[in-house]
């Protein structure tokens, strides 16, 4: 008996809480990547849209280390990297939050070519 209260309440809470506690913390890779794709639109004229950059002075992101491209993107935002190019990531970095550097992280770091429809 208890028992099937029980999980009727939780049934209960997870129905009428869960869409007021979802937070990006409870997102899973799928959604990550997604909202990380789109996130990204701004980036890949530079980086490319698989991470993979049509210029020689830009870097490729493909396949990069998630915290790597995180701390990277900080260092941009706080104007830690100021060399070179990066002048050209400080405006772009900018307006990023922690969880757009995560999100963008993600997606260029699991993203991959798609050799099926190569235009190339
Ligand atoms: C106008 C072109 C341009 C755009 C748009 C751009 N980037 Fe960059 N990005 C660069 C260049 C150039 C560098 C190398 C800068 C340097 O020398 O530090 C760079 C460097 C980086 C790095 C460091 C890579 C490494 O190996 O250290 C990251 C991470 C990065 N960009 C992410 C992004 C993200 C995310 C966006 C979109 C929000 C973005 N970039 C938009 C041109 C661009």
């Amino acid at each position: 008996m208890s028992l099937i209260l029980c999980i009727k309440r939780f049934l209960f809470v997870g129905l009428v809480v869960t869409p007021f506690i979802s937070s990006a913390e409870e997102m899973t890779p799928e959604q990550q990547f997604e909202i990380g794709k789109q996130k990204a639109l701004v980036c890949i004229t530079c980086h490319g849209a698989d991470g993979i950059s049509a210029t020689e002075t830009y870097p490729n992101l493909q396949g990069q280390k998630q915290q790597y491209l995180v701390a990277a993107l900080k260092a941009y935002k706080q104007n830690q990297r100021v060399d070179g190019l990066a002048i050209l990531m400080q405006g772009y970095a900018k307006d990023l939050s922690d969880q757009d550097m995560k999100d963008l992280a993600y997606y260029f770091s699991n993203v991959k070519t798609d050799t099926t429809h190569q235009s190339q």
